[in-house]
């Protein structure tokens, strides 16, 4: 199996492009099979995009992906389309149960796998569920697997989500694009990875409208001219290179590819800690600071602090001075990685949702296990401080969102290898 090693302590500087966003690619992919022929740029080629293209070809679409340009190209010809979405590609990729929307939408039926917990809680998928009904999908499970139906498609309505939910807001919004005559989603999420998916069904056709949390989509016929859509970038990985330099950029670090704009909560809180950030158009310039604040964060649905950073900024308040807590919001059980950090050295008690971090610690190399994607990450950025070496196993929970994560440190004097 493979690892990491990470020789700590090395000044970064240079310069960080950012990928495509994983997020926004997958529920675009999924929403693809409602198309005949969609281009679309600046995938990430990271496992999880992979493993959603080989469910796509098990559906009976043909996909074509040009790795050198971040390109993919997906063909949707109608034929011996299986409307199934299998555990063994689910299981590995929660979010192949976006493709249930699609099916349902187009094909009037899909078996798809119920995905099952995961290492960060135990993830339902209820309220995809409860939003197809409403839309008039019958709904069975059975032997681990969800049978909708809806012999005569589906019919617009009024829905309001009981809670805010990613995954379903993107399953609602994908098939309701057919749905007759006028849903209304209430309470939605509102990532921008989720204004992405919504850019790329306008493109398809659909007629969207948005106010707040409210989605209204008006029945609309899919296009069957061929269309491109670019993917917005990846504002988590963005998120993670700007606190690696907020910990080891002396000089500055420069980000670039990206949208300051859309991740503005998180810029105002890396400065409330102290450290030095210039915004420019496309890029970001990131300078460690010299004396670091305490804070308290609780992680929420966008605009808040995302949960998917909860695990990096944690790497970073265990070394700015004073006690900073952070409250995880969103998953029950996403402090795996403190037990890892804390035989790194850091001070960190869990109470409840809150991780209490006292801060400054000096963090020491170790050999450590990933346990899910972000956590995964924050034990790198671990790594990138700590005195000595430090090895982390399990690291393919990495490849499924990290697109070149060695090359785009290597490249900014870090010392890591694979293997
Ligand atoms: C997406 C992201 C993930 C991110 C999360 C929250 C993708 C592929 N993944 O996951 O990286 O961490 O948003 O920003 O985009 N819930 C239910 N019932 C449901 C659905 C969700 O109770 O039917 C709960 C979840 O258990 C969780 C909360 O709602 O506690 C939010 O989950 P959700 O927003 O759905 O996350 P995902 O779409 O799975």
């Amino acid at each position: 199996m493979q690892k990491l090693l990470i020789k700590g302590k090395k000044e970064l500087s240079g310069k960080i492009s950012i990928s495509g966003s994983k997020n926004a690619t997958l529920p675009i992919l999924a929403a693809s099979i409602l198309a005949k022929h969609v281009t679309i740029k600046n995938i990430p080629l990271v496992k999880d995009i992979f493993t959603m293209v080989e469910l796509l070809n098990f559906i009976g679409l043909k996909t074509k992906i040009i790795k050198k340009k971040n390109i993919i190209e997906i063909f949707n010809f109608d034929k011996k389309i299986n409307t199934l979405a299998p555990y063994k590609l689910v299981k590995t990729m929660r979010a192949g149960v976006l493709v249930l929307g699609s099916l349902l939408s187009k094909y009037k039926k899909a078996k798809v796998s119920l995905p099952g917990g995961c290492a960060i809680g135990t993830r339902p998928v209820d309220l995809h569920l409860y939003a197809l009904k409403k839309l008039g999908a019958k709904i069975k499970i059975k032997n681990g697997y969800i049978y909708a139906e809806a012999k005569n498609g589906l019919k617009g309505t009024k829905i309001r989500f009981p809670s805010i939910s990613v995954g379903a807001t993107e399953n609602a919004l994908i098939a309701s694009f057919k749905a007759k005559g006028r849903t209304v989603l209430k309470n939605c999420a509102m990532e921008p990875e989720i204004k992405d998916l919504i850019s790329f069904l306008k493109k398809l056709g659909a007629n969207i409208n948005l106010k707040g949390r409210t989605i209204t989509i008006k029945e609309s016929k899919v296009k069957s001219s061929s269309i491109i859509h670019q993917v917005i970038f990846d504002r988590i990985e963005l998120g993670t290179y700007m606190i690696a330099g907020a910990l080891l950029a002396k000089k500055n670090l420069l980000i670039d590819k990206i949208q300051p704009n859309i991740i503005k909560s998180e810029i105002d809180i890396l400065k409330k800690i102290g450290i030095k950030i210039i915004k420019k158009k496309n890029s970001v310039n990131i300078i460690k600071g010299k004396s670091l604040k305490r804070i308290n964060i609780t992680t929420k649905p966008y605009p808040g602090f995302p949960t998917d950073l909860q695990a990096q900024l944690m790497v970073l308040l265990t070394q700015v001075n004073g006690v900073s807590k952070i409250k995880e919001n969103i998953f029950e059980n996403r402090f795996m990685h403190v037990p890892e950090l804390k035989r790194m050295g850091a001070h960190i008690e869990i109470k409840n949702k809150t991780a209490i971090i006292k801060g400054p610690t000096k963090l020491t190399g170790a050999e450590v296990m990933a346990t899910d994607l972000r956590a995964s990450v924050s034990l790198v950025l671990a790594g990138l401080i700590a005195e000595n070496r430090t090895i982390i196993n399990r690291i393919y929970h990495l490849d499924r969102g990290y697109e070149f994560l060695e090359r785009k440190l290597k490249n900014c004097k870090a010392e890591i290898t694979r293997v």
